[in-house]
């Protein structure tokens, strides 16, 4: 199915706007007052569309669950309980606004040109989701992330203060120091079959479809966290009210994984001409940088920031003085050896 960027763009016909704790943001209310995603009243359905026609040509999506990172969150959900439970919010209020400042940044998205892929692949592509990236589907994506300039309706940026603000309070701390980037460091020319240009494209669809897997990691610990009966014992009410802000932006996060993942996998089914005039198939190009970004953000990235954390809790415990409550902390780590303060 081919689309119009315009459509890839629309939105659903709300009946009622999307306000939450004092903001107004995106996406809106059906009759039932449910919650529906902004730009989605064809995005799902186009994406539902390719896939078939993948599924039809015998060709299967990729895992992108979380079950493919190697590592849960650290700390742990009982160990961030356990802190938060004596008023030590300063780790999760400190991930939050991170979370928050790194969605702001996703906006870059919309203003992302892919190069024409339909000059490097045999097959016609103009029927799938590879030939509509340019057709409003990174618009979407990181109008989601950062907001649309043009509407005053705050994205996943603000959700994230908000959520912050309503657990553990606006000004509580200053603003942490934020890493530069997030993605997979450039390395030199690791696909030397294709354009250079079309090898910084698929890098980068790697590098955010992973960034979007491990994201929902986040997401569901945070929802546990806000929702569950024992932390947050003196403000339950703002704490689910956090918690389903934190589900809407979930909820508008599923479609990024899943259109991404579409993309790839087309990519890896169709035959590529190679710059030296050969064919090659698009899995054996793609499923090696596939590999070492997994290993890259499940594995090595994982480790790097847990060494960050470690030290800044071995500081709060030296600060706390309570060898009790670290070895209770170092006891509800899920793992032992590479969790322990
Ligand atoms: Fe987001
Ligand atoms: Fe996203």
């Amino acid at each position: 199915m081919i689309y119009t960027k315009e459509e890839i763009l629309s939105n659903h016909n709300f009946a009622q706007p999307n306000e939450m704790a004092g903001y107004l943001l995106h996406g809106g209310l059906n009759e039932e007052g449910e919650y529906i995603s902004p730009r989605t009243r064809v995005r799902w359905k186009a994406v539902h569309q390719w896939t078939k026609i993948l599924n039809d040509r015998g060709h299967e999506l990729l895992d992108c669950s979380v079950d493919i990172l190697k590592h849960d969150n650290f700390p742990s959900l009982n160990q961030a309980k356990l802190l938060l439970n004596q008023g030590e919010g300063q780790f999760l209020w400190n991930s939050l606004t991170i979370t928050g400042i790194i969605e702001a940044r996703g906006r870059a998205l919309a203003e992302i040109e892919a190069p024409n892929f339909q000059n490097i692949i045999v097959e016609d592509i103009s029927d799938t989701c590879v030939a509509h990236m340019n057709k409003g589907l990174f618009i979407a994506h990181g109008f989601d992330e950062g907001g649309d300039p043009d509407s005053d309706q705050g994205a996943h940026d603000q959700m994230w203060f908000a959520s912050r603000d309503l657990l553990l309070g606006k000004e509580s701390y200053p603003i942490p120091e934020v890493p530069e980037s997030i993605g997979r460091p450039a390395k030199e020319r690791e696909v030397p079959d294709l354009p250079i240009e079309h090898e910084g494209m698929l890098n980068l669809l790697l590098d955010v479809l992973m960034i979007e897997i491990r994201a929902e990691s986040f997401f569901s610990y945070c929802m546990n966290l806000a929702n569950a009966e024992d932390v947050f014992t003196d403000k339950r009410e703002d704490a689910l009210l956090a918690g389903e802000m934190v589900s809407r932006i979930r909820q508008d996060e599923a479609i990024h994984v899943a259109y991404l993942n579409l993309l790839i996998s087309e990519l890896r089914s169709f035959t590529f001409k190679t710059v030296d005039g050969r064919e090659k198939k698009g899995s054996e190009i793609i499923d090696p940088l596939w590999q070492k970004m997994v290993q890259w953000h499940g594995e090595e990235v994982h480790r790097e920031s847990v060494a960050i954390r470690s030290e800044e809790f071995v500081k709060l415990f030296e600060k706390i003085n309570d060898s009790n409550l670290k070895s209770e902390f170092n006891s509800l780590s899920s793992n032992k050896e590479l969790y322990s303060i």
